[in-house]
């Protein structure tokens, strides 16, 4: 009797120094179970005090299943790095959401066609190809263009602003060919904006009077130089024809003057219906 509660105890100590997130918390080789393995021995292991999922001390897409007891040394796939949000859910992400800083080591790259890894977001080869990146799922890539004047961001895998991308040789002066006027201060704190000399549909927005980014008007319209607003295209009178050969005059009436969304068949209170010559199928209310 006097024996087996010092095992039990004995068990306790080992358990209890283990659950201490220390370091060497890695469980590197598959604990023996605890010899003494009597009716108190369900959960008692070296390092796996819970059934669940747990992360690797130094590798971030490395982790272990806990399983009554048993210990199983799991990896995510190449490119995605263990979720240890949860010991209840086996979970593999992308790394962009999860912290790895304090178990950096990775699997050795498993590189394909245009992916560093098997998955992931990739940069273009080329590093003059700003807006270009790779979308790799299972070592197969998909060539995504980011929308016109943003940058390809690599830290977290999506198309921002080039300032915010501070990507080298991707600055805002190399992704637009415009350049913020020199202003004086007060002016530069409303961060002034510009008609863009190429495209009457866009304009830039000088951040802070010196950063530009690209913006736009909805199709249809332009932007007014002179309001420094957008207008439809039809009432800017450098830019009346920008729309020629893309829009007709009728499909830029119907832009300027949507028509009314019709009523709901139900539970509708007004059902005034737009006014438009049908046939004489409508009759006025
Ligand atoms: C700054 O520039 C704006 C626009 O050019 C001008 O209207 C304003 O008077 C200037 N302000 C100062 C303090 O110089």
């Amino acid at each position: 009797m006097a024996l087996k509660s010092l095992a039990v105890l004995a068990c306790l100590i080992v358990l209890a120094s283990s659950a201490v997130p220390k370091k060497g918390r890695k469980p590197a080789n598959p604990p023996a179970r605890v010899a003494d393995d009597s009716e108190t021995d369900a959960e008692i292991t070296s390092s796996c005090p819970d059934d669940g999922f747990f992360a690797d001390a130094e590798q971030c897409d490395k982790y272990y299943e806990c399983r009554n007891g048993q210990i199983i040394e799991k990896l995510c796939p190449d490119g995605m790095v263990f979720n240890d949000y949860s010991p209840e859910e086996e979970k593999c992400d992308l790394p962009f959401n999860i912290d790895c800083s304090q178990r950096p080591k990775l699997q050795e790259p498993i590189p394909a066609e245009h992916c560093v890894r098997q998955n992931g977001y990739f940069s273009h080869e080329d590093p003059k190809e700003c807006g270009k990146f790779y979308y790799c799922v299972d070592g197969k890539f998909n060539a995504i263009t980011c929308p016109e004047g943003l940058v390809y961001n690599d830290k977290s895998g999506i198309c921002t602003w080039a300032d915010e991308a501070k990507k080298k040789g991707c600055g805002a002066a190399d992704v637009f060919k415009f350049e913020c006027p020199a202003v004086n201060e007060t002016f530069a704190l409303t961060h002034p904006r510009y008609a863009d000399p190429d495209d009457c549909q866009f304009f830039y927005v000088c951040i802070n009077g010196n950063t530009p980014r690209r913006s736009g008007c909805k199709l249809g319209q332009a932007f007014d130089d002179v309001s420094k607003k957008c207008e439809w295209a039809r009432r800017v009178p450098e830019c009346a024809d920008w729309y020629k050969g893309q829009l007709t005059d009728a499909e830029l009436d119907a832009l300027e003057n949507p028509p009314t969304p019709k009523p709901k068949p139900s539970g509708s209170s007004s059902r005034r219906k737009p006014m438009r010559p049908s046939k004489g199928k409508q009759i006025e209310e």
